[in-house]
């Protein structure tokens, strides 16, 4: 039997991966390798906790010896790396932290592959995640390619960068068997609501001011988090080693229609009367070194592997927000202790 490890199985879009991986792979065993940081919820897995292919493993990656230990014990013939900081502006507030998580804890892992790989590579991978926040900010018109420069703003995009320069780098000096994704925001269930859309579902809910940041006119690509976990599965399976894949959904909204959007679906399906919702709409105060525009060109992974998604926009959303009113216990238990210490610092200026 093969087995993986997924790092970051218990976050949002790693619980995902990992639902998709026990699914549809019964002769894979799926090692779910998380901290459980104020991010991560094992709640997010409970449909497939009892699976026989599928065991969690609670570790920090920033332990490098308690992770080669992990490999050791599991021999994995794959890695899918997932576990990172991945909020912004928590980026500005601890640097620090997302440079212990993302890099140090992205090489301990290339280190643990190599070590237990011992140079036979042969069918092993690892799939590094990582985010079109890397290539920095675009104007009003072009795309981000593969081939587009490095040009992190962000503590956190630059530790992402940085995780991703280390893991070419092992594929160049020690032939690590490594492939990269290089995604647009997600979208979906179970995204903890500090993020821009279940923020404002959350805020709607509670008839709560929504904070857009600036003029609302930054601009991100969308993209459903199960065609992300799919073309993390089609990476996996079909990459070819070192190459680096982006993904996204040629789906660009600004910030401020696309919060208009949610508004007008929630005020539909909380049989509130039009425009109840937009109300709310609050500009704040700006997010220091905001980027004003993603945009992914995801041509290559089209034609080499055939990937697009599957869902429109429209359709993504309306089911992201049925899976919030139904999952009500889900986000009060999330916004509950230590995400109001967080709210508060965020946004009471
Ligand atoms: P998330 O914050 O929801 O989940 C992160 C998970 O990693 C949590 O389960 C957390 O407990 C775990 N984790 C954090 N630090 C850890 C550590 N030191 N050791 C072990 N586990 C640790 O993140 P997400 O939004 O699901 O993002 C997952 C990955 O995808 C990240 O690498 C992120 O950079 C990348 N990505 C995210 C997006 C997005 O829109 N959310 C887009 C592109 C790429
Ligand atoms: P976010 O969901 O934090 O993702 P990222 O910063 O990784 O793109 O933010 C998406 C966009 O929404 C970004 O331009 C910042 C903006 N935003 C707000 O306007 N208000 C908010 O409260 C948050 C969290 C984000």
């Amino acid at each position: 039997m093969k087995s993986i490890i997924i790092t970051g199985g218990a976050g949002f879009i790693g619980s995902h991966v990992t639902r998709t991986f026990v699914n549809k792979y019964p002769e894979y065993q799926i090692i779910n390798l998380d901290a459980l940081t104020y991010a991560g919820n094992l709640g997010n897995l409970r449909d497939i906790e009892e699976r026989s292919n599928y065991k969690f493993v609670k570790a920090d990656i920033t332990d490098a010896n308690k992770i080669v230990e992990i490999f050791k014990e599991h021999q994995p013939d794959g890695v899918i790396h997932l576990a990172a900081e991945s909020h912004v502006d928590r980026s500005i507030t601890n640097p620090v932290a997302f440079v212990m998580t993302n890099v140090i804890g992205t090489v301990n892992l290339l280190n643990a592959a190599k070590e237990i790989w011992e140079d036979h590579y042969y069918e092993k991978r690892f799939l590094h995640v990582s985010t079109d926040e890397v290539y920095g900010s675009l104007g009003e018109i072009g795309l981000f390619t593969e081939t587009s420069r490095y040009d992190p703003h962000s503590p956190y995009s630059a530790s992402k960068a940085s995780s991703d320069h280390f893991v070419r780098a092992y594929h160049d000096t020690f032939g690590l068997p490594v492939v990269l994704t290089n995604c647009s925001n997600n979208y979906g269930p179970n995204h903890f609501p500090e993020k821009l859309i279940p923020l404002c579902i959350h805020n709607i809910l509670h008839n709560k001011p929504l904070p857009i940041y600036g003029d609302g006119k930054f601009t991100r690509d969308w993209l459903f988090v199960i065609d992300h976990a799919r073309a993390i599965d089609l990476v996996y399976h079909k990459g070819k080693n070192g190459e680096s894949y982006n993904v996204g959904g040629f789906n660009e909204w600004q910030n401020i229609n696309l919060v208009k959007e949610l508004c007008k679906q929630m005020d539909e399906k909380l049989g509130r009367p039009e425009r109840t919702s937009e109300q709310l709409i609050t500009f704040v105060k700006d997010r220091p070194g905001h980027d004003i525009r993603y945009a992914i060109d995801a041509t290559k992974i089209n034609r080499e592997l055939g990937y697009s998604p599957s869902v429109t926009f429209e359709q993504g959303l309306s089911e992201t927000i049925d899976w919030y009113l139904s999952n009500q216990e889900w986000l009060n238990d999330i916004t509950s202790g230590d995400y109001q210490q967080y709210y508060k610092m965020q946004y009471t200026v």
